[in-house]
């Protein structure tokens, strides 16, 4: 039973027109397992975390979360969505709602939750996220970084069973970045099952187990973070490497 992976994805391709985005894509992330998913610009990171909750259809290949192939559209698909959490680049808070609503909506609506218990969980996230006493304000009152943390907390009270990240650090002004990893870092030590696309080397070489390189929709590498820092096997990983790295 614990032996299915959480995310499968087998021989998945995918165009936008004429570009093919995904390459006959393999990828299997254990429970409990983080993965950084590494690339130049529009090699097909975003595209790649965008199919695993069906945010973009796929061309044809198998993509199942725990054991469950990706229903095509309907209530299985809002169940599976649910099933997994995505943080943005941007923040994608509702604007007009306030953090503390903005964390409750999803369980009430798509969860059948009960309001007290919707707020009480979604108070303990927010505690854990750091932000509790922003409860009552609108995002556009807080931080950036607040905003990412709320965002976070958001996407943790569907009880997701796998997390999405997609650049969350890259619109961050530099002093915010920190306070954003360490909430994903403490969520990675607890277990949960992340596909992280960054540009944080750091984290990379912290909390992920394994580091995915894509080039050109490819998967060019998988790798402990270990190996594929010290000693890239291909051409393309250590040319980015080397431009990331003197940066
Ligand atoms: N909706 C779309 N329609 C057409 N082409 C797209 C669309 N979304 C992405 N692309 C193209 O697909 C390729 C992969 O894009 P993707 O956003 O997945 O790359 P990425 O690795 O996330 O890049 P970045 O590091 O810049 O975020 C790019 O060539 C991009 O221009
Ligand atoms: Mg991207």
């Amino acid at each position: 039973m614990t032996d299915i992976p959480m995310i499968r994805m087998a021989s998945v391709d995918k165009h936008f027109g004429e570009l093919h985005v995904l390459r006959d894509i393999d990828l299997e992330v254990a429970r409990g397992q983080v993965v950084v998913v590494l690339g130049p610009s529009g090699s097909g990171k975003s595209t790649l975390c965008r199919t695993i909750n069906r945010l973009e259809p796929i061309d044809s290949g198998t993509i199942e979360v725990d054991g469950q192939a990706l229903p095509a559209e309907g209530k299985g698909l809002a169940a599976l969505r649910a099933d997994v959490g995505m943080v943005f680049q941007s923040f994608n808070l509702f604007a007009h709602k306030t953090i503390l609503e903005n964390v409750t909506l999803g369980p009430i609506k798509v969860r059948k939750s009960g309001k007290d218990e919707a707020e009480k969980n979604g108070m303990a996230l927010l505690e854990r996220v750091g932000i509790a006493n922003q409860k009552d304000k609108h995002p556009a009152q807080l931080s950036g970084g607040q905003q990412q943390r709320a965002a976070i907390a958001r996407a943790l009270a569907m009880k997701p069973k796998v997390m999405l990240f997609d650049e969350p650090t890259s619109a961050l002004d530099p002093e915010m970045v920190q306070e954003v990893l360490d909430v994903m870092t403490t969520l990675a030590k607890e277990g949960m099952t992340m596909l992280v696309v960054t540009h944080e080397m750091g984290f990379a070489r912290r909390a992920a187990h394994r580091v995915v390189f894509m080039s050109d929709g490819e998967i060019v590498e998988d790798a402990t973070p270990d190996t594929f820092f010290s000693n890239p096997a291909s051409d393309r990983a250590k040319d980015f490497l080397g431009k990331i790295l003197t940066h």
